[in-house]
């Protein structure tokens, strides 16, 4: 299908996270699959400053974050720093930062391997080691729902530690054709239960059950909320359940085309809508480690320039058309890692 095919069967109304809904998912469906990114570089957008964009390169970010959820800016300016970071987020929405117990103060989590002595050694995003695919957040109450994040990297990695991305809406696609019962299974409430944790003080946090799948009540957007962790997270123990957790794991862990595989280099970020995403492990040079800076946010981008949302129920109105290509990007396969305690997103 063209995208100008795409766009005529967009112009419906319904809602194509009803599985209620058929004609207004396959209409959904049909226009997401022929407007998806083939290569890395699709979701790439060459900026003069990720802090200050110009109104074309904020068009051509959001034109990408609404046809796939997610956007890679490219740029020259590498002397960042977080208010940088900060102000990326802003420019599309993004202000309700998500202030979690291993953020820094203002927020915004600076991304780089730490010993055991400052709070954050042993977890997962804070060493060299791979991290499996999730969503971030998965972990938290319904109430904070990451649903966009932006992640700046000031630094990579001498070697290694390459992204793999996912647009959860192509997860969702997946499973739905393969198994309405299974996308049902995983829509319900009690589909994924987070064990609590304590420590020296008593409970640290508890125990947290929600859906892997849900529709945000107030703009219809879909989230996800997954990790491919075995340890410490308890699924459903139901046939179903089963069935649909062992259908997701093969869908990520196979040569999926869609996936896209990505490392970002000094002065690149990625802006989403909390989409899937792993980590292969990286070797770092003592002497310039790994240095990302990633903000989590209880907002979501806005969509689409006009202000309307590619999937959400009220602004399913058009495709975002087909994406520019620019440049080149790197690709290896990633492992899995869970020797260290959540959380790992
Ligand atoms: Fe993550």
């Amino acid at each position: 299908m063209t995208a100008m095919a795409a766009a005529a069967e967009l112009d419906c109304d319904g809602d194509p996270f009803d599985l209620g809904d058929d004609i207004a998912y396959q209409r959904w469906r049909a226009a997401k699959l022929a407007t998806r990114p083939r290569r890395p570089e699709d979701l790439v957008v060459d900026v003069a400053d990720p802090a200050a964009l110009s109104a074309a390169e904020r068009a051509a970010l959001l034109q990408r974050i609404a046809a796939c959820n997610m956007a890679i800016y490219r740029s020259a300016s590498v002397a960042a720093d977080k208010a940088s970071a900060r102000a990326v987020g802003a420019q599309f929405g993004l202000h309700r930062l998500d202030a979690n117990w291993l953020a820094d103060e203002d927020g915004i989590s600076s991304i780089t391997v730490s010993d055991t002595h400052d709070g954050r050694g042993g977890f997962i995003p804070y060493t060299d080691r791979p991290i499996k695919w999730h969503t971030d957040g998965y972990y938290h109450p319904e109430s904070r729902r990451i649903r966009a994040m932006v992640l700046h990297c000031v630094r990579p990695a001498h070697s290694g530690g390459v992204s793999s991305l996912l647009d959860h809406e192509l997860a969702y696609i997946a499973v739905r054709d393969a198994s309405p019962r299974w996308l049902q299974a995983l829509m319900a409430v009690d589909a994924m239960t987070i064990p609590g944790r304590d420590d020296e003080t008593g409970v640290a946090r508890a125990a947290q059950s929600g859906p892997v799948f849900s529709v945000n009540p107030q703009d219809g957007a879909l989230h996800m909320r997954y990790t491919a962790r075995t340890r410490s997270i308890e699924w459903k123990d139901d046939p179903v359940t089963r069935h649909a957790v062992a259908f997701l794991e093969r869908h990520l862990a196979d040569d999926n085309p869609c996936v896209l595989r990505v490392r970002l280099e000094a002065g690149m970020g990625i802006v989403a809508n909390n989409v899937l995403h792993d980590r292969s492990g990286f070797i770092d040079d003592p002497a310039a480690p790994r240095l990302l800076y990633r903000a989590r946010y209880l907002d979501r981008t806005p969509g689409l320039p006009d202000g309307r949302c590619p999937g959400a129920r009220k602004g399913l109105l058009r495709s975002p058309g087909p994406l520019l290509r620019t440049g080149e990007a790197g690709s290896t396969q990633d492992l899995g890692d869970e020797s260290a305690p959540w959380p790992n997103g």
